[in-house]
């Protein structure tokens, strides 16, 4: 399998990045890693265990302490952690509000990274965060970072929200993206950065399709359009 390659898809919160990493990862029979996903699970636990997010020592040593896996089943992907099925929990708005602060730890990212590089180490692989370009997989041959505005982004945020029957306000979802991209742009160990080798796609007026085509070009690019 010496024709599969590393995809590394960065970007702000709500951007579409996971739901194009999914359907790119499809497309090749890839397996995708959704990273926000280990970060959310970490602080669902320290929010069951009562731990102060801000505390660093206290959140290392829980995730030092804990199993998260990714189990892709039929329906997308399932988030286990310390074997039970947290999938639903870890988008909860509780989740949310915290998870920048437990992402910021260095020694949190250090021990994440290296569980990441372990998952994607055989290659065929699609992975979406904040620092996969720059840190967890610099040597990626496709690297994309998506923008959208950030009024298009709660939109998406409050559509989706619709579609599940949950009740939102897009004011709201909007001052909670930029918080956490505030958070996420400004911390000092692997901030949210495009990585110099990265093609930046402005996703604001683009469908999905139309950023799953952007992207599979360039991975043609890469293995040869035969085998887009
Ligand atoms: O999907 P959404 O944009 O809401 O966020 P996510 O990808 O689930 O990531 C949740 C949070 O985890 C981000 O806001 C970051 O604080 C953190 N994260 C990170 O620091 N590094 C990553 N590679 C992925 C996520
Ligand atoms: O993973 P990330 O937080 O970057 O975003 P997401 O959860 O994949 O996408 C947020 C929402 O935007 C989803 O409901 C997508 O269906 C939608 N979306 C869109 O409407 N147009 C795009 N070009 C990309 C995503």
């Amino acid at each position: 399998k010496e024709n599969n390659i590393a995809i590394a898809i960065d970007g702000p919160a709500a951007a579409g990045k996971s739901t194009v990493a999914k359907i790119i990862a499809e497309k090749l029979s890839y397996i995708y890693i959704d990273t926000g996903a280990m970060y959310r699970a970490l602080t669902l636990k320290a929010l069951n265990e009562g731990i102060n997010m801000e505390d660093k020592d206290a959140i290392v040593g829980l995730l030092m302490n804990t199993e998260i896996n990714l189990k892709q089943s039929f329906d997308g992907q399932m988030v286990l952690l310390d074997g039970l099925d947290v999938t639903k929990e870890i988008r909860y708005q509780d989740v949310t509000t915290r998870v920048s602060y437990v992402a910021k730890h260095a020694p949190v990212r250090t021990e994440m990274v290296k569980r990441q590089q372990e998952m994607a180490k055989n290659r065929g692989v699609v992975m979406d965060g904040r620092d996969i370009g720059t840190h967890v997989l610099p040597n990626a041959e496709v690297k994309i970072f998506l923008v959208a505005t950030v009024v298009e982004r709660a939109k998406r945020r409050y559509e989706e929200n619709v579609k599940k029957g949950i009740a939102s306000n897009i004011e709201i979802l909007k001052n909670e993206i930029e918080e956490r991209d505030r958070i996420d742009s400004n911390r000092e160990a692997s901030p949210l950065i495009k990585a110099s080798d990265a093609i930046e796609v402005d996703t604001t007026s683009l469908s999905i399709i139309q950023v799953a085509e952007r992207i599979l070009d360039e991975v043609a690019k890469v293995k040869g359009p035969k085998l887009k």
